[in-house]
């Protein structure tokens, strides 16, 4: 059910440059921000007191990897980095990019950060940056170069799955717990890609033109949040260029809008390889250099700083600002000082988390004529098609990975769940292949090859026949999403298009599963599909998990983090031709019409919207009201509403709410998604809950005025469990 509440909010236009988010739900339930303390400033200022030049430069920079030198003498050891987004990554050799080849250093495969943003759960995202923190300690490290936070722009980019969203707010409200998670167990957060750095192709010099009203509203509410209510110790500066200047030597970014507007007092470290200056990096706010390759002593944060001091060009004094701030982070998690936290790894706390997280993100895009849950006892045989059964997620492809200590998957998990109650049989259906691309001197690439193998698909429909329902499992894997390069279209690949619409031919009781972390077209499939579930790179329980959501034992309550489109021409920065942009620029031409906002004010029917998701109960909404008819600037709007849940097993809700800004803001979004809430039900049982919107978050920016605006007006806000009806 849709409630309406029309909100009057009164007063007058008030100008900020920060809104003031700390009222939100999340601010008032759970949260106090957690800045870096300035507790060790003395202590700082006699240690680079102490120090040479030289000695104080050698902090400035990577010294192997994923180290940078420590101050033994001061109780300080080398400084130890790790990806990332999926786990803690296996120990990379110090001077080339190969494991070393430890056997101790497997770790707990967490879901992605796609897989997070679908649970729209605060709570697990608190947990997950606990857990993910703890096992970083065990593992002896400093600094975790997580979260991935970019807004997920096109289907198409690479790392989609390393991303939470297409929408600010929700990167926003689950990135702050997920760092403060982290941070407790004296462990950085090290919060990247600072900024727009939202494709792969051509990442390491594009340069990308966005106006400010997209920048400030969509691209660095997450970054912000993180830093200002994160309070993220770290953050990374992205590869490509912004408005002509690299995002590690960009003035406006780091010193401006970073330090100046957002109070940063923590460090900004370079993502690898992504520093071209000495001097106009160090003076526009970079803190650290960490590279690719050896010699260490030719990065530009190396002799070439030294110099630079030495001639005159760059204040020593800023050299002893960068060492503060280093020196702030790797005190506030405690370095070389009593009580830090040793951390614990692959514990089956650890495990039981990975498995909530990955089972609260399945969502249930369609399930008619009920075929779902699965009953085990009324099925003797179950064909499980598709080589993503079988496949692994923790690794793969180029980029961060985790040796897993385990990966339950997906055919393992029916394994673990069916026993030998019912027959299971499986057939791969499809052969993962490319083709080389090639112009008529060179291969510069390869591209999926999207023809169907005939026998594989003869073995799969032999299968499927035989047995009395067939789960077909498609998607993408980490060899095919992958950083470094973005996908060539928005296609299932290898024939899986095929192969779903043989199987259905055969069997009715299909139930088509796609793992991804970024939208594929479905055209070709979803019409013809009775039940169609969507999944992730799931972590290490993800089979477990996915077989509990099919059989019933786990009732769905994921939602889509970003939307599906009907076609890749749908969505708006291809609709627009904007992307990648050519080898030079990116422009964004989109503006702030990504994502959802695009979809509702161009009208344009997506396949699956933002928020949508299924369960396999019902929830009735209602009397949603707002505690008052008026509000003002600084207020907080407390909005209740009573949500029961009228089928026959426990389930959990996401409740959203969307504002739209009063008609006489020029270019305002139908709707912004502004709270939401998670809640659980047990059959009949029926909540309050309580969702708090600041005020000021319903602020739009102006770029007439260079700032923060909000308007006086009528505002509505919608509340309901998708950003929109499923057409
Ligand atoms: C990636 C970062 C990563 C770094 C170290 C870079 O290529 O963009 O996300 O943290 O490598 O592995």
């Amino acid at each position: 059910m849709k409630c309406w509440i029309i909100a009057g909010i009164a007063g007058y236009c008030l100008y900020m440059l920060a809104p003031d988010c700390s009222k939100t739900t999340e601010g008032k339930n759970a949260m106090v921000t957690k800045t870096l303390s300035l507790a060790y400033e003395k202590e700082i200022t006699r240690i680079i007191k102490a120090l040479s030049l030289e000695e104080k430069v050698a902090l400035l920079h990577g010294n192997g990897k994923f180290t940078s030198a420590g101050l033994p003498q001061f109780g300080i050891s080398e400084v130890q980095y790790t990806d990332g987004p999926l786990g803690i990554r296996e120990e990379i050799s110090r001077d080339s990019w190969n494991p070393i080849g430890w056997t101790t250093d497997s770790a707990t495969f967490f879901p992605t950060s796609s897989a997070l943003a679908a649970t729209w759960n605060t709570v697990l995202a608190y947990k997950y940056g606990i857990a993910i923190g703890m096992e970083a300690r065990a593992r002896n490290k400093d600094i975790l170069l997580a979260p991935a936070i970019n807004i997920i722009r096109s289907p198409l980019c690479g790392r989609n799955y390393e991303y939470f969203s297409e929408d600010p707010f929700l990167i926003s409200r689950m990135v702050i717990p997920y760092i403060h998670g982290v941070q407790e167990q004296d462990v950085a957060a090290c919060v990247k890609h600072y900024a727009v750095n939202n494709q792969e192709t051509n990442r390491g010099n594009i340069d990308v033109i966005a106006s400010e009203r997209a920048v400030r509203e969509i691209y660095l509410p997450g970054f912000k949040a993180a830093v200002m209510e994160g309070g993220s110790y770290t953050i990374m500066g992205a590869y490509n260029k912004f408005r002509g200047s690299y995002l590690c030597e960009n003035e406006y970014f780091l010193n401006e809008i970073l330090r100046k507007e957002w109070g940063f007092r923590g460090a900004v470290i370079s993502d690898w390889g992504a520093v071209h200056s000495t001097v106009e990096s160090a003076l526009a706010g970079l803190d650290i250099e960490m590279g690719t390759e050896a010699p260490y002593k030719d990065y530009y944060f190396s002799d070439r700083l030294v110099i630079a001091v030495k001639n005159g060009v760059i204040d020593e004094k800023i050299i002893d600002e960068k060492v503060r701030r280093l020196l702030r982070v790797l005190m506030n998690c405690k370095t070389g000082k009593a009580g830090r936290t040793a951390g614990e790894i692959n514990t089956p706390a650890n495990h039981q988390l990975v498995y909530d997280v990955a089972s609260e993100a399945v969502v249930l895009l369609k399930n008619s004529a009920g075929i779902l849950p699965l009953e085990p006892a009324a099925i003797r045989s179950l064909a499980i098609i598709g080589d993503n059964a079988t496949e692994t997620f923790a690794g793969g492809g180029f980029g961060s990975g985790v040796k897993a200590n385990y990966e339950v998957t997906v055919l393992q998990g029916f394994q673990n769940r069916l026993g030998k109650r019912v027959s299971l049989k499986f057939a791969q259906g499809y052969r993962e292949q490319y083709l080389p691309v090639r112009d008529s001197t060179r291969v510069f690439g390869r591209e999926d090859d999207p023809e169907p193998d005939p026998e594989l698909i003869r073995e799969a429909v032999r299968t499927a026949a035989s047995c009395d329902a067939a789960i077909v499992v498609i998607g993408t894997n980490r060899r095919f999403d992958t950083e470094g390069t973005d996908r060539h279209d928005m296609l299932l690949p290898f024939g899986q298009d095929e192969l779903v619409n043989a199987v259905i031919r055969v069997n009715p009781n299909t139930i088509v599963v796609v793992i991804a972390g970024g939208p594929f077209d479905l055209r070709g499939i979803e019409e013809k599909a009775t039940a169609l579930l969507w999944t992730w790179f799931g972590g290490s329980e993800h089979g477990n998990a996915l077989a509990d959501i099919i059989l019933g034992r786990v009732n769905p309550s994921g939602k889509l983090p970003f939307t599906i489109p009907g076609k890749l021409e749908d969505s708006p920065a291809h609709a627009l031709n904007a992307f990648p942009g050519d080898s030079q620029k990116a422009d964004y031409l989109e503006d702030i019409w990504v994502g959802y906002r695009w979809f509702d004010n161009r009208g344009i029917e997506p396949m699956y919207p933002f928020g949508f998701g299924l369960s396999y109960n019902f929830f009735e909404y209602s009397d949603c009201q707002t505690d008052k008819a008026r509000y003002a600037s600084g207020d907080t709007i407390s909005l209740a509403c009573t949500i029961k849940n009228t089928g026959t097993r426990a389930g959990s809700e996401v409740v959203q709410v969307y504002s739209s800004l009063p008609e006489q803001v020029k270019n305002r979004p139908v709707k912004e998604l502004k709270g939401f809430a998670k809640v659980h039900l047990q059959p009949g049982e029926e909540k309050k809950v309580q969702i708090l919107i600041c005020v000021n978050e319903l602020s739009w920016y102006d770029e007439n005025e260079k700032g923060w605006k909000l308007e006086s007006g009528e505002y509505s806000l919608r509340i309901g469990s998708s950003s929109r009806e499923k057409k």
